[in-house]
């Protein structure tokens, strides 16, 4: 039997990687925004959430043919910090996805938190690709915006060809010294065998359509039963904000199920349980961050995969990192707020 894409929900993704591989600006490219520039020091502090429409896909990805048969309604993409001290958002943004990119700078090649990074998706069993990331800083590297990434690397000088290869090479023997097979994507037979790496490049967005195309293709071959859509909400707090106009907000990630207006919710608060109503379901506009204030589009139900920012009263005290609960019609709210405080 076919199957619609109303029955896929939109595959998570989590970008991660050592500090200033370019995670932000990779994701900045695809937007055609500016996040990395404002943050402070150049530095992600927090998890950021962007959802991609499929139709933005499409566009990015038209330069490829083979890039025609995407399924899924979109894509939801988790931003983390790649500096040491935040190893807690590194590990609550790859526990949320289903699939990640390992980001690694081309000049670099493994990092501490390459390492930290790989050891994590492994312990959770997530899939990955890597995008060996800042090609156009390979000497000479002559750069045509948006292409596909074999369209561009044709088209170079033969010593910077030459470069290119000579540090591709180097970093699959790092990724093989942590016991990870790796080739270019397109010479990889088995993607289950090996990780595919898809060189790219945030500022010239070469090897973007690339990198788009495979991630929808893996999530769709590799876990077509994963993204079957379930109606049981699973949905994690990822930061509790004071917005003027709004009072304290929390900014989730939804990861299966749908979130009404008037849901009745439980989430854990540093003084006990909190049982509140969502006033507001609201989402930044699609191929805008979440973390970055902006305007918001107000929803009466939401499905997954979605960053939403809820408002509802009594959340002064929620936790970052714990699991939001909704109150189903025959369930009793008392377990719920049990269930709620293990977290
Ligand atoms: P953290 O979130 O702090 O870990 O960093 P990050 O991985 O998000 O990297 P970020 O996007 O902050 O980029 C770090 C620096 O590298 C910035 O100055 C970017 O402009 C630069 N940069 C990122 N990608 C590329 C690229 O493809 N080519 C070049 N030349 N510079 C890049
Ligand atoms: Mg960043
Ligand atoms: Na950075």
């Amino acid at each position: 039997t076919k199957r619609s894409a109303d029955d896929l929900r939109s595959p998570i993704c989590c970008i991660l990687g050592h500090v200033d591989t370019g995670k932000t600006k990779l994701l900045d490219c695809i937007r055609r925004t500016n996040v990395q520039e404002g943050e402070a020091g150049g530095i992600t502090q927090q998890i950021g959430a962007t959802y991609f429409p499929m139709e933005n896909i499409r566009e990015r990805t038209k330069e490829l043919p083979e890039a025609a048969n995407m399924r899924v309604p979109g894509l939801l993409v988790i931003d983390t910090p790649g500096h040491e001290s935040f190893t807690n958002l590194r590990s609550r943004g790859s526990g949320l996805c289903d699939i990640a990119i390992l980001v690694i700078d081309i000049m670099h090649g493994l990092e501490p938190q390459t390492i930290e990074s790989i050891n994590l998706l492994r312990m959770r069993k997530t899939p990955f690709i890597v995008a060996l990331n800042k090609v156009d800083r390979l000497y000479q590297w002559k750069p045509r915006n948006n292409a596909p990434i074999r369209t561009t690397l044709q088209e170079q000088e033969r010593h910077t060809k030459s470069e290119f290869e000579t540090r591709t090479k180097q970093i699959m023997v790092q990724l093989q010294e942590q016991s990870l097979n790796s080739e270019l994507y397109w010479k990889n037979k088995d993607k289950r065998k090996a990780v595919s790496i898809i060189p790219t490049s945030a500022i010239s967005g070469e090897g973007i359509p690339d990198l788009l195309y495979l991630l929808v293709l893996l999530t769709q071959e590799m876990m077509e039963k994963k993204l079957m859509y379930v109606s049981e909400v699973e949905c994690t707090v990822l930061e509790v904000k004071v917005v003027e106009g709004l009072g304290t907000t929390i900014d989730v990630v939804l990861v299966n199920g749908v979130l009404h207006e008037g849901d009745q919710i439980v989430v854990c608060g540093m003084q006990g349980p909190i049982v509140t109503t969502i006033r507001a379901l609201l989402t930044p506009h699609p191929m805008k961050e979440l973390r970055v204030k902006g305007s918001y589009q107000h929803h009466k139900e939401l499905k997954a995969a979605q960053g939403i920012k809820i408002t509802a009263q009594g959340l002064e005290h929620a936790i970052a990192g714990t699991q939001l609960y909704v109150v189903g019609e025959d369930e009793d709210v008392e377990t719920i707020k049990e269930e709620a405080m293990k977290d």
